[in-house]
């Protein structure tokens, strides 16, 4: 059987990738720079790729940097942090054998080192007597990297996550400690806007203006196109460039779920792709998440999905208390509609989008939202 060439993980290789080449050098250009940034975008639009894709950069064009990713989104605690902090810290001097100045330049505090047995990564276990320990560790951390031979990237991925903790304001423990570090550059980044924005651009908090924004976008749909051609194509199929763009528009060319139906579409077609295949691929694609999107639906009151399948319908709102979409979906008064809107975007369910015109809500699962309009 021929290996499915659309990768439904964050990074396999520069090949199986799409474009990214300007937010790749652009970033990479800044952390040459001097640069810290801190990299935005929605959830499952690429941003865990896009590092893994600056990461290989630096790798194929042998650069002078040493990387090292971090992904927080399941920590709840400093402990939790320092854990995996340490752990990639440690993964990354594993390779090169220097376990034991690593764990030297820890100082007074020793970590227990193992090995995970499920991703047969290292681990470390920390057992701290006083509450200081926990953040001279982190420093600690950041001194060793300081003092690696050659500059490192250290690449935080779900950064917001760290307002989680309690009983410490890690914002202002890991500024003060990351601010006068020379040899070390950083990555983060997160997909809950508000949070983000809120942490690098609101003068009120430790890292203002500490870092440049870049955010990313949706794929050029041209250029998307053009890759997905070129896959099916160097993979022995032949589709037509109408049906690839049938496929981007259905999943409106947002990676996650464009790459979704493409890795669908490529395991149930012969040498020829055709129509049909692509409707399967969809149909088949809904009916494995309905269970899920009962679930949801379960979970959600009747005024929550009855906005939710609305904001399906119409596509994209942009005044959810004009009388017009309020009469259109037969929705209760604008101040409910205001109220039943928040909570969707907590559960991430709608997709608030700050514009120009103002602000736009979306469904934020495209699946979803094709089932939505199926109903
Ligand atoms: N440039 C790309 N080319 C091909 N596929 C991509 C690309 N970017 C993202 N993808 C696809 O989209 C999926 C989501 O990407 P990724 O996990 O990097 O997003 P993310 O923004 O980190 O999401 P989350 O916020 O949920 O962590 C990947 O598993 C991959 O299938
Ligand atoms: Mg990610």
């Amino acid at each position: 059987m021929i290996e499915n060439p659309f990768i439904l993980e964050p990074y396999k290789s520069k090949e199986l990738f799409c474009d990214r080449e300007k937010e790749c050098s652009t970033i990479l250009s800044y952390l040459n720079n001097g640069r810290n940034v801190t990299l935005i975008s929605p959830r499952r639009l690429g941003k865990t790729g896009l590092i893994r894709r600056i990461f290989d950069e630096i790798y194929l064009t042998g650069q002078r940097f040493d990387t090292i990713y971090a992904d927080i989104s399941a920590s709840q605690s400093i402990e939790d942090f320092i854990k995996i902090l340490s752990a990639a810290v440690a993964e990354s001097v594993y390779r090169k054998n220097k376990v034991t100045d690593f764990l030297k330049s820890l100082g007074g505090i020793r970590p227990l080192i193992g090995i995970d047995e499920l991703t047969g990564k290292p681990q470390l276990t920390f057992t701290f007597r006083a509450e200081e320990e926990k953040v001279l560790t982190i420093k600690a951390l950041f001194d060793c990297l300081e003092k690696n031979k050659k500059q490192v990237i250290l690449a935080i991925d779900e950064f917001q996550q760290i307002r989680e903790y309690s009983g410490v304001n890690m914002e202002a423990v890991l500024r003060s400690y990351i601010q006068p570090l020379r040899n070390v550059r950083f990555i983060f980044s997160g997909s809950k806007k508000h949070v983000m924005t809120d942490m690098f651009s609101n003068a009120r908090n430790p890292f203002y203006e500490s870092t440049t924004f870049v955010s990313l976008e949706k794929l050029d749909r041209s250029i998307y196109g053009s890759f997905i051609q070129h896959l099916f194509n160097q993979y022995g199929k032949e589709i037509s460039p109408n049906l690839v763009q049938q496929m981007i528009v259905w999943s409106e060319g947002y990676t996650y779920y464009t790459q979704a139906l493409c890795n669908e579409v490529f395991l149930r077609s012969g040498d020829s792709v055709t129509s049909e295949d692509v409707k399967g691929a969809k149909q088949a694609i809904l009916s494995l998440n309905r269970d899920r999107f009962l679930e949801l639906q379960r979970l959600s009151t009747r005024g929550q999905w009855k906005l939710l399948k609305a904001i399906a319908l119409e596509g994209e709102v942009q005044q959810p208390t004009g009388e017009y979409f309020l009469k259109k979906y037969g929705l209760p008064s604008g101040s409910s509609v205001l109220k039943t809107m928040k909570a969707l975007i907590e559960k991430e369910l709608v997709l608030a989008t700050p514009t120009e015109q103002g602000v736009t809500y979306c469904v934020y699962n495209i699946f979803l939202k094709r089932y939505l309009e199926s109903l």
